[in-house]
């Protein structure tokens, strides 16, 4: 009698056993599968992607053809090499009275960005021969900076260049 009953005891307990598992197991599929992970209302934010693509103006194949990238990159060289004289608008504010307007476009070494890059190049010289303020940059920009920064300037000057694309990659070629 007594071990009948301790056998029935058994019985239930390991119906009991078995049935929770396989509640545990269906609720883990459930978690797993289905459930889309719970909400506690916050949001969270992105953290800005570290390994976004850096535009790189070194790898242009074409730097004297502008483009958007081009003249940002441009903006940069600008600001870091021309501002502290032609103003950060090119407008000599912030800049020194004698540089050139850059926005007015007086040029006084002829129009055109390839006249332009030739100044980047060579400096001016005033009419004794002295070197002006404006120097060479040929040693600290090389060409396709000096590109980009000239493109920049077209975005800001009210005398234009009206060089033709064609001439202006040919003599892109052999400009130093
Ligand atoms: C130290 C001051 C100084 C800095 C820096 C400087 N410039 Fe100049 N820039 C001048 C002066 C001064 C003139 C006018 C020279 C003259 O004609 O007597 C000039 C003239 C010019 C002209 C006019 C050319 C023309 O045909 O009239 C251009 C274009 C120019 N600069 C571009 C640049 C660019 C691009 C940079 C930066 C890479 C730069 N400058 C940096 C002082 C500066």
């Amino acid at each position: 009698m007594m071990a009948e009953n301790q056998d029935f005891h058994n019985k239930s307990g390991m119906y009991f056993l078995l049935g929770s598992m396989v509640f545990v197991i269906m609720f883990f599929i459930y978690v797993v599968v289905f459930h889309k992970g719970v909400d506690l209302g916050e949001k969270f934010e992105a953290p800005p992607s570290t390994d976004a693509p850096v535009y790189d103006l070194a790898s242009e194949k074409e730097p004297w053809v502008s483009n958007e990238n081009i003249v940002s990159a441009g903006a940069k060289i600008f600001k870091q090499n021309c501002a502290t004289c032609h103003g950060e608008k090119g407008n000599l504010v912030g800049g020194v009275p004698n540089a050139r307007n850059l926005v007015v476009g007086q040029w006084t070494q002829g129009e055109g960005i390839m006249n332009h890059f030739k100044v980047l190049q060579n400096g001016i010289k005033d009419a004794q021969g002295n070197q002006t303020a404006m120097v060479s940059f040929s040693a600290q920009l090389k060409p396709f900076e000096r590109w980009a920064v000239l493109y920049f300037i077209e975005t800001l000057t009210n005398n234009k260049s009206k060089d033709k694309p064609e001439d202006v990659a040919s003599f892109a070629q052999t400009a130093q």
